[in-house]
């Protein structure tokens, strides 16, 4: 695991960098699209680079990582129109180049097969985008997931429904209860994966993630089975890590191996 511990602001450029480095060496790859506040540091750069006419999404395919069971696409509050509205709205995606699971599918089990299946089919994700839950969930991976977990129909914590309340008119009850959600298993394949988190808010599940025993009461710690993941993270949320110290100094001689 990569830690880089960096100041709050140049989050969104450090990760957009990575991103953009991707897309030179292969104009079609596979993104994998984190939705919630984390990238959205991520996403306004890379918008702006698009918008700058220096990066391109026209050839590139993305798949999300989740959706709530029951809210149509058209429902703003639904991960479909968020990462719609967040990046690909503001980027050059061709059409239909992006995809959610769906959580309107009459049949669920069906639905989260054919998920897997796309993903399979276009190669594989080259790049996934991740945020952490308070709770330590990466995706809807809510603690008990299946470190092999794939997708699959989940229940949300209440802990979880409380955090995304503030997009339902803070009314926790509004928040449907259940989601499709890429599994463990699925983000453990992707060939690259990049979290991001900032704030006191998510410094223990940083903590666990990094440092913590791999457990399914903390899914993000399946992470450290991933053979490239690296986590982009502020002071604040790095303020919990008993070896702060270790990975800073890793990031200050870097470039003495490489
Ligand atoms: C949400 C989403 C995740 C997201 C995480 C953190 O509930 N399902 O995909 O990464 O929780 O959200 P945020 O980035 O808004 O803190």
């Amino acid at each position: 695991m990569e830690i880089v511990i960096a100041d709050a602001d140049a989050v969104g450029a450090l990760v957009a960098d990575e991103l953009h480095a991707l897309l030179e060496r292969r104009p079609d790859a596979v993104l994998g699209l984190a939705t919630g506040s984390s990238p959205l540091s991520v996403y306004d750069e890379l918008a702006r680079r698009v918008q700058d006419g220096r990066l391109s999404f026209a050839r590139a395919r993305g798949f999300t990582l989740d959706e709530y069971v029951g809210l149509p696409a058209d429902d703003p509050r639904s991960y479909r129109a968020v990462i719609d509205a967040d990046l690909v709205s503001r980027v050059d995606f061709a059409p239909g180049a992006v995809r959610g699971p769906d959580g309107t599918a009459e049949d669920l089990v069906a639905a989260c097969l054919e998920y897997e299946r796309a993903i399979a089919d276009a190669g594989g994700i080259d790049l996934q985008i991740l945020g952490v839950g308070t709770a330590g969930h990466i995706a809807f991976n809510e603690p008990s997931s299946s470190l092999t977990s794939r997708t699959r129909i989940k229940t949300l914590t209440l802990q979880t429904r409380q955090d995304n309340a503030r997009f339902f008119g803070g009314d926790v009850d509004a928040v449907p209860r259940h989601c499709l959600t890429q599994g463990l298993g699925t983000i453990l394949d992707s060939r690259h994966a990049i979290v991001i988190a900032t704030g006191t808010r998510k410094a223990a599940a940083v903590r666990e993630m990094v440092e913590g025993a791999i457990s399914a009461r903390w899914p993000c710690t399946a992470l450290q089975l991933h053979p490239r993941a690296t986590v982009v993270i502020d002071e604040a949320a790095a303020s919990e890590l008993e070896l702060a110290d270790y990975y800073r100094e890793v990031q200050e001689h870097r470039d003495a191996v490489e």
